[in-house]
């Protein structure tokens, strides 16, 4: 029986898996290691394809000679879009980061409208469907990713591509009709997504609130089926559906890393030298969503509160450098550092700093010695798609002695509501609480939670997660 040869895949999202630098006047390729690449480099290796994407260089790096050398190493192929620096002050910088991320995270505060944005966002849309047309061969499979992309679908249909299945999975929220009405182009945007075959979202939430919009924008399409993970419409002459499919993480890869001597060395040492006193983490990447000021004033009031805390529980925050040229990224970096100065000039005593604020990226051992290490993780974003470090927590908590403290307003809290602590990151006398609970938590409650959470997380690993979407599709 001759079986039938599997479908390529093409995927597509605005960062390829490698990022290019100058380092001492010379280009480097370095990869960025990341949810996505775990769950998709198997199944590109499975089947073959390409990756297309932006390696978050400008136009006079050489991206195709760094990603030929790399290809030759591997079964599917790497492809960079290059971008002029006005290219991505617009489409990249301005569109996608000063419209739509905060738009779609529920923060219309930090909203620039451009109309010069928005045209060089279409034009770069417009720039990636047609390399994928390019690269595009009778029978493969599209999977374009996330917000900065939302429109491809949309130009591959003009450049003639009207009966190839086109996927595409949306990896922050979507907000409510309310908001995103506000956006001065919100119907040609709507239009523009219902171009996909398959559009997948994080949550419920999420799927319920593009549907509403497709409602609002588009009285001509039609609901055919509504089933609990996905739902049916007629557009025209196709059949869309609009799923949810929770992402996650490579759980045993995180469980079985976390058992390195090298990581247990990392976790020690910082006991060690913090001695006396339990941790608490925050890990971000500087981002206004994440809640970071809020999450130090719900640690100052805790500190306020409970006198118990004092010289016992420190806050341990990493913030991951990140969009550093935006006005808005730049503000926060500066508030947080006035924050944190005046918290611990207020509370430090000579062996105990409340907060120890990092401000750099920490290699993968001393991540997971860092998830080890920390008795409590408190992540409050004001709004997230998912979440993967609450999930890589877990995941690296193989004694069960950690305690999630989760915001309910990020998508992992959908799946470990029954394991974290939810808090409203707004709510700082909730969330100061919540600390003190968290400090003071029997261990074997600690244990019994971290063990529902670890097997919820188990059980709906990033494999199954790819595995559930393309089984929709293929
Ligand atoms: C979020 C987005 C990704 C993005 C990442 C880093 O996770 O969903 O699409 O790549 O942030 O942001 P950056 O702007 O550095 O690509």
């Amino acid at each position: 029986m001759v079986r039938a040869k599997k479908r390529r895949l093409i995927v597509v999202s605005n960062r390829l898996p490698v990022k290019i630098e100058k380092s001492r006047g010379k280009w480097k390729i370095y990869p960025s290691p990341g949810g996505l690449i775990t769950a998709l480099s198997p199944i590109l290796r499975d089947r073959g394809g390409v990756w297309l994407g932006w390696a978050g260089c400008g136009k006079e790096a050489p991206v195709g000679r760094l990603l030929r050398q790399l290809n030759r190493h591997e079964s599917y192929q790497l492809r960079g879009i290059s971008l002029s620096e006005e290219e991505i002050a617009q489409y990249y910088r301005g569109f996608s980061n000063e419209a739509l991320w905060p738009l779609f995270h529920d923060l219309l505060g930090h909203c620039r409208f451009k109309r010069a944005h928005w045209q060089t966002y279409q034009k770069i849309n417009h720039l990636f469907a047609r390399q994928v047309k390019r690269l595009y061969h009778r029978g493969d499979v599209i999977w374009v990713h996330d917000y900065q992309l939302l429109m491809v679908a949309h130009y591959l249909r003009q450049l003639g591509l009207r009966r190839t299945k086109i996927s595409f999975f949306l990896h922050i929220p979507f907000p409510s009709y309310d908001l995103f009405r506000r956006l001065p182009w919100n119907g040609e945007l709507i239009y523009a997504m219902m171009e996909y075959d398959l559009l997948g979202f994080q949550t419920k939430r999420d799927r319920r609130n593009f549907l509403r919009c497709v409602k609002e924008f588009m009285p001509e399409v039609a609901i055919l089926a509504h089933k609990s993970r996905f739902t049916d419409v007629q557009y025209g002459s196709r059949r869309v559906r609009i799923g949810y499919y929770p992402i996650s993480i490579d759980y045993k890869d995180f469980n079985d890393r976390a058992h390195d001597p090298e990581v247990t060395k990392v976790s020690y040492d910082i006991h060690r030298k913090l001695s006396n006193r339990r941790l608490m983490l925050g890990l971000d990447r500087l981002d206004y969503t994440k809640g970071i000021p809020q999450r130090f004033r719900a640690f100052e009031r805790a500190l306020e509160k409970y006198p118990k805390l004092h010289g016992n529980l420190s806050m341990i925050q990493v913030l991951i450098p990140s969009r550093t040229r935006l006005p808005d990224y730049i503000d926060l970096k500066s508030q947080l550092d006035e924050l944190a100065g005046r918290i611990n000039g207020r509370f430090s005593k000579h062996e105990w700093l409340p907060i120890f604020y990092m401000f750099h990226s920490l290699k993968p051992a001393e991540l997971l010695g860092h998830y080890r290490a920390c008795e409590i993780a408190l992540i409050t974003p004001l709004r997230d798609g998912m979440n993967l470090v609450a999930k890589e927590y877990c995941a690296s908590s193989i004694d069960n002695n950690g305690v999630l403290i989760l915001s309910e307003f990020a998508g992992a809290a959908d799946q470990l509501s029954k394991g974290a602590l939810i808090v409203n990151p707004y709510d700082v006398e909730g969330t100061a609480d919540a600390i003190y609970e968290a400090f003071k938590m029997p261990i074997a409650e600690t244990s019994r939670r971290m063990r529902v959470m670890r097997t919820e997380i188990k059980r709906n690993d990033v494999h199954q997660w790819a595995a559930q979407y393309l089984s929709t599709f293929l």
